[in-house]
């Protein structure tokens, strides 16, 4: 066995979760459990850039409801460098059309051999209801606003990657917050790893409420500024919002949007991230996007270390489609 196979092993060895739903319900063990694996793919990758058998003779199907270009192909190219088949289904061209509903479809695709269902759905809980309905792993790659446990993860090792750790780490999630799943799920990780969040955009997309979870809320960003060490920049989720939450985005852009100005009055190391896809000019103006303190293009890469992490704890475990699988068990998650 190779030094990669047996770490991997040794890592999957105290995995007993069979869902990955969302960060709120990890402990900080197994988050830290998730950055290590991935690490080690990583570094697998930028070493040699070869395949993997770990998951050789499995199958993973993408169940995608909403767009998505970086999560999407990730989770495939993460399959695929673990060995696995992959199974893609849009909901454009398939039976939904017919009237076939979300679980029936799901079951469809687990019937074809699927032992992990990748899903994303504008409806919150959708991914919880899948574990309750399928005898295979669900990883939630988004479900509405609620969360994108991924998504967290990788922003998570971005940091580790560039700081050592994230315990003292001052993070600021800019922009959206109530519509967005990547801060909810960065929100959960960091907390739990010992970070301080803060939470800062317009009034009416940041509650006050965060305070209750030990976050800081602010609504100015120049005010926060100085103090942060990384700031990670959210898309305003126009599709999941009926009222502007805002005048207009060129107001928006002159209070929340990160640019050179901005960068000479932050710390010398400050990291810009942001979960893609950007809005240049409205959240980061392009100097910064593709500046050197950007690691949004670092973001994407991680994305598949960290996807192919999460395929392997959760796969390296029973088989769902060994006879004595029950569906009713739920896989021990929250
Ligand atoms: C995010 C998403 O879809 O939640 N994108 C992503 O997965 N990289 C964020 C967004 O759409 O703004």
């Amino acid at each position: 066995m190779s030094t990669l196979e047996e770490k991997t092993h040794e890592l999957a060895a105290g995995w007993t979760r069979r869902h990955l739903l969302d960060l709120e319900g990890l402990t900080a063990e197994e988050i830290v459990t998730l950055l290590d694996t991935a690490d080690l793919f990583a570094a697998h990758y930028r070493a040699s850039r070869g395949k993997l058998g770990l998951l050789s003779g499995r199958t993973v199907a993408n169940l995608f409801f909403e767009n998505s270009t970086r999560t999407r192909n990730s989770f495939s190219l993460a399959a695929k460098r673990l060995g696995a088949d992959t199974i893609e289904f849009s909901s454009a061209g398939s039976s939904l059309a017919k009237g076939e509903t979300f679980i029936d479809t799901a079951k469809t695709i687990q019937a074809m051999g699927a032992d992990a269902v990748v899903t994303r759905h504008a409806t919150p809980g959708t991914s919880h209801l899948l574990a309750q309905h399928l005898a295979c792993s669900v990883l939630n790659a988004g479900d509405g606003p609620h969360e994108h446990p991924t998504q967290g993860l990788l922003d998570i090792l971005t940091i580790r990657q560039q700081r050592g750790r994230i315990e003292g780490a001052t993070v600021a999630l800019v922009g959206d917050i109530a519509h967005s799943r990547t801060a909810r799920s960065n929100i959960w990780g960091l907390k739990k790893l010992g970070a301080h969040v803060i939470v800062c955009g317009p009034a009416t997309l940041v509650s006050r409420q965060w305070e209750q979870l030990g976050i800081e809320v602010a609504y100015s960003l120049d005010a926060i500024l100085p103090r942060c060490d990384v700031l990670n920049l959210l898309r305003i989720q126009f599709e999941r919002q009926a009222m502007r939450p805002f005048p207009s985005v060129r107001e928006y852009a002159l209070l929340y949007a990160m640019n050179a100005e901005r960068i000479r009055r932050s710390k010398p190391d400050i990291l810009i991230m942001a979960p893609g896809p950007i809005n240049r000019g409205v959240e980061i103006t392009p100097d910064v996007a593709d500046g050197p303190h950007s690691v949004i293009l670092q973001q994407v890469s991680n994305g598949i270390a960290v996807r192919m992490a999460a395929l392997w704890l959760l796969l390296s475990g029973a088989d769902p489609h060994a006879p004595s699988a029950d569906p009713a068990q739920g896989g021990g998650e929250a």
